[in-house]
């Protein structure tokens, strides 16, 4: 796996659409909302430890991470990786609807938070520009570039049907899940570079 992007910004960026919609997705949070999503991350993060425990096979264990977001977080409709090949990305494990195998670097919201190595909140895919549309059903999306080092090996991505449905702290949670992710799997990425 090859790639010449290697520059890693910190999570997360807004979606280049219009201002409104970064408005949107800023609506404050109640103080028990935030510790009940804190709360759940911190669970995934101990039940996707769990999950990897004594495998090292990619694939599976993408499958199995997929799942357990697919599963666990509300109002997801879609969650899968898409993973650096050459200069573009390709479809990898995920649960959801049937979705478009290839993406050209800086197309779609996964192709630009993989070329500008940055998580992207979209508020409402309807507004940004270029949106790659693989579910009718996706109304709001986020895309969390996966790092070994500096070195982008592709995208965590996830769509819901409601607007505005991801904020900072899912962005900060699912970041900490493909950081705990990349570092198990790490070894076996560099053997299949
Ligand atoms: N919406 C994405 C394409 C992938 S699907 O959402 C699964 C994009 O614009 O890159």
């Amino acid at each position: 796996m090859s790639s010449t992007l290697t520059k890693r910004k910190p999570v997360a960026k807004r979606s280049p659409g219009k201002q409104k919609t970064t408005k949107r997705a800023a609506k404050k949070q109640t103080r028990p909302a935030q510790n009940a999503k804190s709360k759940l991350y911190a669970s995934l993060v101990v039940q996707l430890l769990s999950l990897l425990k004594g495998e090292h096979d990619l694939v599976a264990n993408a499958a199995n991470f997929s799942a357990l977001l697919f599963n666990s977080l509300p109002k997801v409709n879609w969650a899968g990786f898409y993973f650096l090949r050459g200069e573009e990305l390709v479809l990898g494990p995920f649960q959801g609807n049937p979705a478009c195998v290839r993406i050209p670097m800086g197309k779609g919201v996964c192709g630009v938070a993989a070329q500008q190595c940055e998580t992207i909140i979209v508020p409402n895919v309807h507004e940004f520009p270029g949106h790659i549309a693989c579910d009718v059903a996706s109304n709001s999306e986020i895309v969390v570039p996966l790092f070994d080092g500096e070195r982008l090996l592709g995208v965590l991505d996830l769509d819901s049907p409601l607007i505005g449905r991801f904020d900072d702290q899912d962005a900060e949670g699912l970041n900490e899940l493909v950081t705990v992710f990349v570092g198990h799997e790490e070894g076996l990425i560099n053997d299949h570079g």
